[in-house]
């Protein structure tokens, strides 16, 4: 077996592929891989040096916590004590899926991955490379991947292989690798539910909207993705920002990029980043056509956002963070 390059797609992801990447992962390297919502930058959840790794090539903070990526139900017992009833409803709703729980954390949870918290973010991701990679690596022996988002600290999370590469692979050794599973399908990162107290809190919008959840677990919760104190790095203001200047629901002038549903008009002049037909199509092009702007050079974009709930929550959120720009 020849040692991989970090620039090298795997494209096909063979079963002796993931066997590899899973491998790579029990070694200590970096597998950045995708998930439905955005790639993720894996690392052994055990191994401090390896996590120590992620901080480093995503020049991110670390005190900010990672989300620990486990293949299925039995594997979080592990992770976290005491969980509350409710949690155990959405994880049986939701997982595999674009949800992340913030449980109370048991020994195994290290402060390198929660940055010194007591609380631990779960998520069983729902994508068939990432759960084959998962199980893999927990054949191997091993127990968790903690992933972010593949990005450089602040920038905007990749939603292709080849966005991770222009990311990061820089900052890649040639024993790590990149996993391509093509784009990604939900587009927006998962949804964060704070678990560790008595009534669940959403820290983060995604794809599991309010309604779903409340329909779940049958209660009224609280919605604090502006306001909390707890450290999530996504709730920094400038975040999922793109080089190009964001402009939110204006008329786009000639040479501004310009981002909005099919059936809304592109002005002359104007350069069309994404004609998404609906909101979930929004989501999925969202940080693709940011991209495209930077790759442009376009100094400025405008993006006309959707409106409702669900999905189109998520996609506000995100957007009023880019607007604060770099
Ligand atoms: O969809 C996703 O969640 C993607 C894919 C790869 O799974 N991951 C992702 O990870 O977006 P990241 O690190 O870019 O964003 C996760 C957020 C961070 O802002 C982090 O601070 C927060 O989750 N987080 C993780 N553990 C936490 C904890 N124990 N308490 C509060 N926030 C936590
Ligand atoms: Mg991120």
């Amino acid at each position: 077996m020849h040692a991989m390059e970090k620039s090298e797609f795997l494209p096909s992801c063979s079963a002796d592929t993931i066997k590899r990447a899973a491998q790579s992962l029990i070694n200590g390297n970096l597998v950045a891989f995708p998930t439905e919502t955005v790639y993720g930058l894996g690392a052994d959840a055990l191994n401090s040096s390896a996590v120590a790794r992620i901080y480093d090539v995503k020049g991110r903070p670390h005190d900010h916590p990672l989300i620990v990526h486990v293949q299925d139900l039995n594997a979080i017992d592990e992770w976290v004590k005491e969980i509350p009833e409710y949690a155990i409803q959405l994880a049986r709703d939701f997982w595999p899926g674009p949800m992340t729980l913030i449980l109370n954390r048991s020994k195994i949870a290290g402060d390198f991955i929660t940055g010194g918290q007591d609380t631990v973010g779960i998520r069983i991701p729902d994508h068939p490379i990432a759960l084959a990679l998962l199980n893999s690596f927990h054949e191997m022996g091993g127990n968790g991947v903690a992933a972010p988002s593949a990005n450089r600290f602040g920038h905007v999370s990749p939603t292709s292989a080849q966005a991770v590469s222009q990311e990061i692979a820089d900052h890649m050794r040639d024993s790590d690798m990149i996993l391509d599973g093509g784009a990604c399908k939900v587009g927006v990162e998962s949804t964060i539910i704070d678990c560790s107290r008595n009534l669940p809190v959403i820290l983060r919008p995604g794809a599991i909207s309010v309604e779903m959840i409340e329909e779940s677990i049958q209660m009224k919760i609280k919605v604090n993705w502006r306001l909390s104190n707890v450290r999530v790095s996504g709730m920094l203001e400038k975040h999922y920002s793109p080089i190009s200047k964001v402009f939110l629901d204006q008329t786009p002038l000639a040479g501004q990029g310009f981002l909005a549903l099919s059936n809304i008009e592109t002005p002359p002049g104007v350069v069309r980043l994404g004609t998404p037909i609906n909101t979930e199509e929004f989501a999925q092009m969202l940080y693709q056509s940011l991209r495209r702007a930077d790759e442009l050079k376009l100094e400025s974009l405008v993006v006309q956002q959707p409106k409702g709930e669900g999905l189109a929550i998520a996609i506000r959120d995100r957007l009023s963070k880019a607007v604060n720009g770099r």
